[in-house]
């Protein structure tokens, strides 16, 4: 399987930003891994665009579940394939929380990624409280069978561990602690999808990843990629991450 840098902008970036990706596609020219921005989607066009000659693909960070209507201030999935996109990320925690969004809606917003011929980027992760509290394997199996729907295959999804607690805030998991989810997600997949589908899914660490820890996130097995936020915004931060896988 082909490993994945993902790289999630979030809300940042307006034009001068276009430099940091072509700077990402040199790095991506050679490299193992796939390489992914997720920009916001005012820049989706223009980057995919731009980044049309290099290996980078580029993707939505969101979705409506709906095809199109009237929806203000939304975006469709096929509106994302219009602009170049491959991929959708569904489900962030930062979508999660800051717009209440559950399992159920994350799961038909997968649904219209891929009618839309999207790959969709499932995120779980447990918050603090439910990590010490012991619920870390039950709050994200939970969450992942409730976000996807039958019918996954390797080709149109990816699962990202990202633990709220990690994302912006330079904590990590501890190998172990990565490791442990990780096998658990890839065992809740077999178990629905079976063994061979489920080997096929490509399951990212996100929180933190940084060009000093990712190689030794990335040796951790189940661990096929990261889904990076603040370190992706520049190609001094995000190649050596690249590099690495
Ligand atoms: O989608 C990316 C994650 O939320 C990780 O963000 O690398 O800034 O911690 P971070």
């Amino acid at each position: 399987m082909r490993k994945l840098a993902a790289g999630n902008w979030k809300m940042n970036g307006t034009s001068s930003a276009l430099c940091e990706a072509e700077a990402i596609g040199e790095v991506a020219n050679g490299a193992r891994a796939e390489v992914l921005i997720c920009p916001p989607t005012t820049l989706l066009s223009r980057l995919s665009a731009l980044l049309s000659e290099s290996p980078v693909a580029t993707g939505g960070q969101d979705c409506h579940a709906a095809a199109s209507g009237a929806h203000t201030g939304d975006i469709s999935a096929d509106m994302l394939r219009d602009a170049g996109a491959r991929y959708v990320i569904l489900g962030h925690s930062e979508r999660r929380t800051d717009h209440g969004e559950t399992d159920e809606a994350v799961c038909a917003k997968v649904t219209a990624a891929w009618n839309a011929r999207l790959a969709a980027i499932v995120c779980v992760g447990e918050t603090g409280e439910e990590r010490d509290a012991g619920n870390t394997l039950a709050v994200v199996t939970g969450q992942l069978k409730g976000s996807i729907p039958e019918g996954a295959s390797a080709e149109t999804l990816v699962v990202a561990y990202e633990p709220v607690w990690a994302i912006g805030t330079g904590r990590v998991p501890t190998t172990e602690q990565i490791g442990e989810v990780h096998d658990a997600l890839r065992a809740s997949l077999a178990e629905r999808f079976g063994a061979e589908v489920a080997d096929g899914i490509r399951l990212l660490y996100g929180g933190s990843v940084k060009g000093a820890n990712a190689a030794e996130i990335f040796a951790v097995s189940n661990v096929d990629g990261a889904l990076v936020g603040g370190a992706s915004l520049k190609a001094a931060d995000f190649g050596p991450i690249i590099q690495a896988l």
